[in-house]
């Protein structure tokens, strides 16, 4: 039941170790787009439409897309199209001036590669969702204006001036070998071209960009001047640009802007204006060989009015590497770059580059923008909070100054404790060396501290036997076995399930609906049809025979046995984290603890065909097995308290490993079998697993080093500086305060009742010449009164030391013997004065109520003092020496007590 409680965290830390990625965060449209390059796109409102394109799959397409920008992220939407045009790639679209219509121009399609026909264009109405071809552009003859018709081309570029409507169509490639140097006007309005005059430059792979003040700049490109030079990358130092107003061609030269440098020369980038005369120009490669092919992802701006180039260092995370990619800004603020290739790799990815903070951005949330300029209002507010502050302080000072003296008096009692007769240099040694070991001791306190909190995970694997294990949830693939239309056929592809003891479990076996998601495989074998084997709860393995299910699955695969080049891919899960159960939307009782961004991102490496684990494939004719472990991983969760050692906060992730291992082909196999091959899973051990995760060190284990550091340092301090026993007081009797500290001195006056004269041992002396120099006037004490002062003294000393230093335990034991050896007779001596005196007993056992002859009762331990034979202190100090009572007898005897 645990598992109900798992967090998104752990489950996609646990999936897929995600990298961090570039690209706009919408995980559903990257599981969504096709990856393209060649796409022909053109800027439609906030939208871009996208037309045809290369894929992994196909070299043409004919797909009719829009992408469009929300506040919040994009949309990517289907359009409906009626005369679809052929497939097509490399070409270029333009939106119309009245948004009205898009003009497909040029391209190459299956039919016109490497074949000199006109140029091909096809419009489609946005209202009427149709495509129309206005091909009588085939028979433009030679008269004044339309001298020849643009063959059709390919990677060339079109471009609409948007207050004329008009479309300046400018070189392009015929075939990977023959370029295009011409420039033409169309004319939408009446499909007329018109030649203008030309660079006399070929190229194709470059940009045309109108700038706002009506200069169409060309970047880059590959291209050959028509002396037939060597073909060359076109220099970003020397840019044609044509003057639309004066039909002129100038060469401009260009500079990096100070601290800048300039741009490699490239082709195959993304040009766009912004702000109407700067121009953004992103990626592009070397037109290298597929060999030798070098993409690039940075990004420079040239200023048409100044023409200088910068290279801002751009924050975030750059994008991919790529050419061919499309590029629009779709606000003012954001340019908007997708799709495009390198290589092997196409992309259908949305990047997005803040042009503000020239930084790629993952999601349209603005950063937060710190303003450190301070208004005077702020100014005039932090200067009054001051004042008042101020005065406050001071007004506490004022008012509590007193209770602060009071403080500081008590820490400095607390430290300087220096002992009678030590000089002041070992006391500040000792208080200097003191503050030296809390020093260590809290450096070494951080140290330990910190190695409890960067300690690192591990992992405890922990196996307990069991009697059945579970099955986990396996999905197989059938690649390049068709369907035929006949339900009945047997050449179909199926799947039969039993367990080694015989029991079916083909009931558990469901075939997926590949029109709600179809992975991808790379080896394009053809028709994928999935099935999945989803047992029920109860379904379980058992290291038993008897009466159970079984020890061992056996799948036996049907299929049209005439195809040998075909796969079985199969891929295990556990039940609770198969994303199958989620994309194919099967609901049986058990929940799919993944998040919907974990699944897209299985999606979208099933795509790709980049699954690598729990993953495997089965060829036609062969046996293979399988054995799986399921595992319930136990992962720290990322909270402090798992810093501290006990009952750690962790979440259980349900897991699977898997061994595979797969014969070769039998070549004679469909002579005896009906099927098509064999996999037998097994769990590899009768155990429930569990990975658990524990940190190395824990606030726990530094506990016990801080305990051993902190005993040495005691001891070091010690065997330096003495052992000095601290008071009997703690922390509570010396710090409390008001009624506490009162009723704690009444405590101590009312048990040690001492006269003025006797003084406090230890802190008053015994008598006053220790005190005093002037041995001649010591008063005039008398013989008696000096006794019973000395009396006095021993006594509270004697309980002072009682309650707080000495435990009696063995005095009390030393009375007990002596009573028992001394028997009855001595208690009848001990009812005399001399007798008690003989026994040196002068104090009884506090506890001893029993003695009927006690005279004293001096229990400390706070009983209320008994009326009679009381030792009263202060009763008998006013009886004075002149007492002739049997406590002053007995007490007088000078030579049993000094
Ligand atoms: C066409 O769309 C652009 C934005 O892409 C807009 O500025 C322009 O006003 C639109 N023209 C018409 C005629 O709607
Ligand atoms: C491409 O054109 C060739 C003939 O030019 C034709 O044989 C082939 O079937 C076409 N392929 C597609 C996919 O249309
Ligand atoms: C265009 O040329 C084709 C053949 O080249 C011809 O059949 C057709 O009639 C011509 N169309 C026009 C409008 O001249
Ligand atoms: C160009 O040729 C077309 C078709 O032959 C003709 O209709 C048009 O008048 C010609 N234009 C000029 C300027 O001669
Ligand atoms: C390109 O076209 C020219 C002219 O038709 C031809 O000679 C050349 O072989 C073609 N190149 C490729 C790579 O097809
Ligand atoms: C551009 O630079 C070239 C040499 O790199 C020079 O010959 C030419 O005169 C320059 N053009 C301008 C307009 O400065
Ligand atoms: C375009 O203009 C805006 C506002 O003037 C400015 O913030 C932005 O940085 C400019 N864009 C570029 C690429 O210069
Ligand atoms: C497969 O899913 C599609 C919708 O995505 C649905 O139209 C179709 O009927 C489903 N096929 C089956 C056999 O359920
Ligand atoms: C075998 O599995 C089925 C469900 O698949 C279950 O109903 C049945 O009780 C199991 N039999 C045994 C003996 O475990």
């Amino acid at each position: 039941m645990t598992y109900q409680v798992f967090s998104i965290l752990a489950l996609l830390a646990f999936l897929f170790i995600s990298p961090s990625v570039g690209y706009y965060s919408q995980p559903e449209l990257l599981v969504t787009m096709p990856f393209k390059e060649g796409v022909a796109a053109a800027k439609r409102g906030k939208s871009i439409i996208t037309v045809g394109g290369e894929t992994n799959l196909e070299s043409y397409s004919n797909n009719l897309n829009q992408l469009e920008q929300w506040p919040t992220g994009y949309t990517w939407t289907s359009l409906s199209q009626q005369n679809t045009p052929p497939a097509s790639a490399y070409g270029r679209a333009v939106v119309s001036k009245d948004n009205n219509t898009m003009y497909l121009i040029g391209g190459i399609t299956n039919a016109t590669n490497n074949q000199a026909v006109p140029l091909q264009i096809y419009q489609y109405n946005f209202g009427t969702t149709a495509w129309s071809s206005q091909l009588n552009t085939n028979n433009i003859t030679n008269n004044a204006s339309t001298t020849t018709t643009p063959l059709n081309r390919w990677l060339h570029t079109t471009t609409l001036d948007p207050n004329t409507g008009n479309i300046y169509i400018y070189a392009g490639a015929f075939n990977a070998s023959v370029m295009y140097a011409d420039f033409w006007l169309l004319d939408p309005t009446t499909m007329a071209y018109t030649s203008l005059p030309s660079p006399q430059i070929r190229r194709y792979g470059h940009t045309a960009t109108l700038t706002s003040n009506g200069q169409l700049v060309i970047l880059g490109g590959a291209m050959i001047s028509m002396t037939y030079d060597q073909g060359l990358l076109a220099p970003m130092t020397q840019l044609q640009v044509f003057d639309t107003k004066s039909n002129q061609w100038t060469t401009v030269n260009t500079t990096a802007a100070a601290n800048n440098v300039m741009p490699s020369p490239r082709s195959h980038h993304t040009a766009t204006l912004v702000n109407g005369t700067k121009i953004i120009m992103f990626g592009g490669d070397n037109n290298g060989s597929p060999r030798e092919l070098i993409a690039v992802n940075s990004v420079y701006i040239l200023d048409t009015t100044t023409w200088t180039w910068t290279s801002p260092s751009m924050g975030g995370i750059l994008p991919s590497r790529r050419g061919n990619a499309v590029a629009e800004m779709l606000d003012d603020r954001y340019l908007t770059i997708t799709f495009g290739g390198s290589g092997q790799n196409l992309y259908n990815d949305i990047n997005v580059l803040d042009t503000f903070t020239n930084s790629w951005v993952q999601n349209f949330v603005a950063p937060p923008s710190y303003s450190f300029g301070l208004s005077t209002g702020v100014i005039v507010g932090v200067s009054i909070a001051c004042v008042i502050l101020f005065l406050i302080i001071c007004f506490l000072l004022w008012k509590f100054g007193h209770y602060l003296r009071w403080l500081v008096m008590r820490i400095h009692s607390d430290i300087w404790k220096p002992r009678s007769g030590e000089p002041i240099w070992a006391e500040t040694t000792r208080i200097c060396f003191q503050i030296f070991l809390l020093f260590i001791f809290f450096v070494f306190l951080a140290f330990v501290v910190r190695q409890a909190v960067t300690s690192p995970n591990i992992t405890q694997n922990i196996q307990q036997s069991a009697a059945s294990v579970d099955v986990p949830d396996i999905r197989f693939c059938f690649d390049g076995y068709p369907t035929y239309p006949d339900a009945n056929d047997p050449r179909n592809p199926g799947i039969a399930c039993q367990t080694n003891n015989g029991y079916t479990c083909s009931q558990f076996v469901q075939p997926l609906n590949m029109s709600v998601f179809q992975p991808s495989f790379a080896d394009k074998l053809g028709p994928i049809s999935c099935y999945l084997f989803r047992p029920d709860n109860f379904f379980r393995m058992s290291s038993t025979s008897g009466t159970n299910n079984g020890s061992r699955l056996i799948f036996t695969f049907y299929g049209d046995q005439s195809i040998t080049s075909s796969q079985i891919h199969m891929s295990a899960f556990p039940r609770s984290m198969d994303p199958n159960a989620k994309i194919y939307n099967i609901n049986d009782g058990t929940p799919v603890l993944l998040s919907t961004d974990a699944v897209l991102n299985w999606q979208n490496a099933e795509i790709n065909d980049l699954q690598s684990t729990n993953v495997f494939s089965v060829s036609p004719f062969t046996y293979a097995a399988m054995s799986y472990t399921l595992l319930d991983h136990q992962y720290l969760q990322d909270v402090g308290w798992n810093y501290v050692g006990f009952l750690p906060v962790t979440n259980s992730t349900p897991e699977i490993t898997t061994n595979f291992r797969k014969e070769s082909a039998n070549p004679q196999y469909a002579q005896g079998h009906p099927d098509i091959g064999v996999v037998a899973v097994t769990p590899s051990s009768y155990t429930t697993t569990t990975l658990r995760e524990v940190k190395m060190y824990t606030l726990l284990n530094a506990l016990g080093f801080v305990g051993g550091i902190f005993g040495l340092l005691i001891a070091l301090q010690a065997w330096l500086f003495g052992y000095r026993p601290r008071s009997p007081w703690g922390v509570v009797h010396r710090w409390s305060i008001g009624d506490m500290k009162r009723s704690l001195l009444r405590g101590l006056q009312r048990k040690f009742k001492t006269t003025d004269a006797s003084g406090i041992p230890l802190v008053h002396p015994v008598h006053k010449r220790f005190s005093v120099t002037d041995f001649n006037n010591l008063g005039n004490e008398t013989e008696s009164q000096r006794i019973s002062r000395v009396e006095e003294r021993m006594q509270v000393m004697e309980l002072l030391f009682k309650a707080y230093y000495v435990d009696d335990e063995v005095f009390r034991s030393l009375d007990n013997a002596n009573k028992a050896e001394l028997g009855a007779s001595t208690l009848r001596q001990r009812a005399s004065p001399a007798a008690m005196l003989n026994d040196s007993i002068v104090y009884s056992n506090l506890n001893n109520a029993n003695a009927p002859e006690e005279k004293f009762d001096m229990d400390v331990k706070g009983a209320k003092p008994a009326k009679s034979g009381d030792y009263e202190l202060v009763e008998r100090h006013d009886a004075s020496s002149t007492s002739s009572s049997n406590h002053s007898a007995e007490h007088k005897h000078p030579t049993s007590l000094l």
